[in-house]
C-alpha cells in the first residue's frame, strides 16, 4: 500500500525531476494573495510524511477545490495543522503564507 500512493503521486506529478521533494513548490492563487506551498519545508524541515497530507487532505493542483479561510479555521486544508496547536494558526500569521504585497 505504501508504494501505491507514492507511485500514484509520482504519476500525478507528470515526471518532475527526482531532485524535487514531493510536488515541489505549489502556488495556490486566491483573493488574499498567492500562497506558495513548499513541499521541501513540510517534508524536510517539518519532517512530515506524504501520508500526513495525501490523499486525505490534498491530491494535486488539477483536482484542487478552493476552501475559504473560514473553512480552514474549522480544520480543513492547511487548517488541519495550522490551528495554533500543531503549528502556527491561520487566524493570524497571514503574511507567513500570503505574499506580503497582497495580503491584508
Ligand atoms: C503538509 C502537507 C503535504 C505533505 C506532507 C506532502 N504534500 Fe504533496 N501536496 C500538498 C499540497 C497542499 C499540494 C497541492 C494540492 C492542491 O493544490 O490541492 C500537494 C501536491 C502534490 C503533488 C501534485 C503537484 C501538483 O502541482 O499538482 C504531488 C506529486 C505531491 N504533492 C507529492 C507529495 C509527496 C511524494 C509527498 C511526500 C514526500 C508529499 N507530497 C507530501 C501538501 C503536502
Ligand atoms: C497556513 C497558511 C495560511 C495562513 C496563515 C493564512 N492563509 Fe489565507 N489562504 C491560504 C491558502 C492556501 C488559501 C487558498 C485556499 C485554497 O485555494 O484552497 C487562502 C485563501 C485566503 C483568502 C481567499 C479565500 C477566502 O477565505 O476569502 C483570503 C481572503 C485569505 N486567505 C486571507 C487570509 C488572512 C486575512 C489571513 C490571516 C488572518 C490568512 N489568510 C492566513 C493560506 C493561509
Ligand atoms: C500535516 C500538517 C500540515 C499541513 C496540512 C500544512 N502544514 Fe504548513 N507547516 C506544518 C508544520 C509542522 C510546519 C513547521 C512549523 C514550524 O517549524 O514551527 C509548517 C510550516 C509552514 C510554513 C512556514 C515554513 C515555510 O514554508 O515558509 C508555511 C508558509 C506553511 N506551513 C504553509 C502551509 C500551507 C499554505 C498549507 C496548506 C496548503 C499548509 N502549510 C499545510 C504542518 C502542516
Amino acid at each position: 500500500m505504501r508504494m501505491t500512493i507514492a507511485a500514484v503521486l509520482i504519476l500525478l506529478s507528470g515526471g518532475v525531476a527526482l531532485a524535487v521533494v514531493g510536488g515541489g513548490d505549489v502556488t495556490l492563487k486566491n483573493d488574499g494573495g498567492d500562497v506558495v506551498f513548499s513541499h521541501e519545508s513540510h517534508v524536510q524541515m517539518a519532517g512530515l510524511g506524504c501520508r500526513d497530507c495525501h490523499p486525505k487532505i490534498f491530491l494535486n493542483t488539477k483536482n484542487h477545490t478552493a476552501v475559504t479561510m473560514q473553512e480552514m479555521e474549522a480544520g480543513k486544508s492547511c487548517g488541519a495543522c495550522h490551528n495554533g496547536t500543531k503549528t502556527f494558526a491561520v487566524t493570524e500569521n497571514c503574511e507567513t503564507c500570503h505574499s506580503k504585497e497582497q495580503a491584508k
